[in-house]
């Protein structure tokens, strides 16, 4: 794909190669390159040799449009799929039947199953990157609960949905040693990374009748409301909802199949960071997120061992102690910065300040009487402190999230030239030294 880094080769053929292993890839038609050279001849299966001559070369057209796949995820086996991530995450299964959602899932397989071409990426994503598959069952499923609990149109449904399964599809075009990289990728690398949602909306605008929203959410699903997400840095304002329920389902996912996976955590142990993130959603999926879980029966589980809550506790009174000590550096950036700036980037960290703010106000996370609580438990651990430290520990972690997030716009504008003001290039140099030592609580 073009919008790939000069240097990066598309590693979709690859892929196809890999596939074409287990499950025969055939091209449908002679495939030729820019230059009108035929590189391959309707018919042939895509040998991992055919696939390396075909890396080489700008394509005439994406090699997705010239092969069928013997075996494909279709409408029938895609629906089995999500019955098997029930027997996996039974919480989302719990929510599934108390919205009875059963009838919707199948009809929006049924739709799946009249795009050849979704059926394929969903095909080389599940062979080839399983955990990015389930991923996207897992969004998709979630995006189209959250559209129906918001009271959205068929459409609207469908297009989430859509969305949700296909959005990171692009990834299939990134080389996997850039994807599974261990050490820190180089800006280049993270360009190329941050190049998927472009990859997929342009990918999705060229099946026809597929509804262009479905491209559009993919495009924006990385993009956040205060501005600070990609690849455009868009606002609130310029966001589409549809796109805006894939990237809630998505950080959804992550938190549940990461930080959960292994604990008897399930859907409503995530309220209480839901609850603290209400800034970061428009009010009425707020509203449906919270009543989707609230409504669901679920009742949190347990994560911490009652081996390790004297060490967790330990650690959460030194991250309240310094979490509280960021805040003062950071009023003072506040105070420096221009209230109504046009510049994008300096909106975008006023924007994720007050979201901290309002965050530790409306939860009353930082308050002194929390500390002494937790220096209480230390003392003596009562069974229902369990759940409420987990909640506490869950609410710090996700303000440390927050403040890396901070973090990165400060150290932007502490290299731009129109903050070298001494006060200023103080106050931010302050704030993000706190916030270092904050890393080392919670490492
Ligand atoms: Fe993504």
């Amino acid at each position: 794909m073009a919008l790939l880094d000069s240097q990066q080769e598309d590693a979709y053929a690859h892929h196809l190669s890999q596939v074409n292993k287990k499950n025969q890839v055939r091209a449908t038609e002679d495939i030729f390159n820019e230059q009108g050279v035929l590189l391959v001849k309707k018919g042939m299966p895509i040998s991992e040799q055919l696939a390396d001559q075909v890396i080489k070369h700008k394509l005439l057209r994406p090699i997705e449009h010239s092969v069928n796949i013997e075996k494909i995820i279709d409408a029938g086996r895609l629906f089995k799929a999500f019955s098997f991530l029930f027997t996996r995450y039974p919480d989302c299964e719990a929510v599934h039947q108390n919205m009875t959602l059963e009838m919707l899932l199948r009809d929006l397989c049924g739709e799946y199953g009249r795009f050849s071409l979704l059926q394929q990426k969903m095909t080389v994503l599940s062979m080839q990157r399983p955990h990015e598959f389930e991923k996207g069952l897992f969004c998709a499923w979630f995006s189209m609960a959250l559209a129906r609990k918001m009271d959205l149109s068929m459409q609207q449904i469908n297009d989430a949905f859509m969305a949700g399964l296909i959005h990171d599809t692009g990834m299939l075009h990134i080389s996997s040693e850039i994807l599974d990289k261990r050490e820190a990728l180089t800006p280049t690398e993270w360009r190329t990374i941050q190049s998927h949602p472009l990859i997929g909306d342009l990918f999705l605008k060229q099946i026809p009748g597929l509804s262009p929203i479905v491209a559009r959410a993919t495009l924006e699903h990385h993009e956040r409301r205060d501005g600070a997400g990609y690849p455009a840095g868009k606002f609130s304002e310029n966001l589409c909802t549809e796109g805006q329920i894939v990237a809630i389902a998505d950080s959804i996912c992550a938190i549940r199949m990461l930080r959960l996976s292994g604990t008897e955590g399930n859907l409503a142990n995530l309220l209480p960071i839901i609850q603290f993130n209400e800034r970061s959603y428009d009010p009425g999926s707020y509203k449906a997120l919270f009543s989707l879980i609230r409504t669901s029966g679920l009742e949190p589980g347990r994560i911490l061992a009652d081996t390790h809550l004297g060490a967790e506790i330990r650690i959460l009174i030194l991250a309240h102690r310094q979490l509280n000590r960021c805040f003062l550096p950071l009023d003072k950036v506040i105070q420096l910065l221009p209230e109504s700036s046009d510049l994008r980037r300096v909106r975008s960290a006023i924007d994720q300040i007050h979201s901290c703010w309002f965050a530790v106000a409306s939860s009353g996370l930082l308050a002194d009487s929390v500390l002494q609580w937790l220096e209480q438990c230390l003392v003596n651990t009562e069974e229902e402190d369990y759940v409420a430290v987990e909640e506490v520990k869950v609410m710090l972690k996700e303000l440390h999230w927050q403040l890396l997030q901070v973090r990165k716009s400060l150290a932007i504008l502490k290299d731009d030239e129109g903050f070298k003001a001494i006060e200023m290039q103080q106050a931010l140099k302050s704030a993000l030294k706190l916030q270092e030592g904050l890393d080392e609580v919670f490492k």
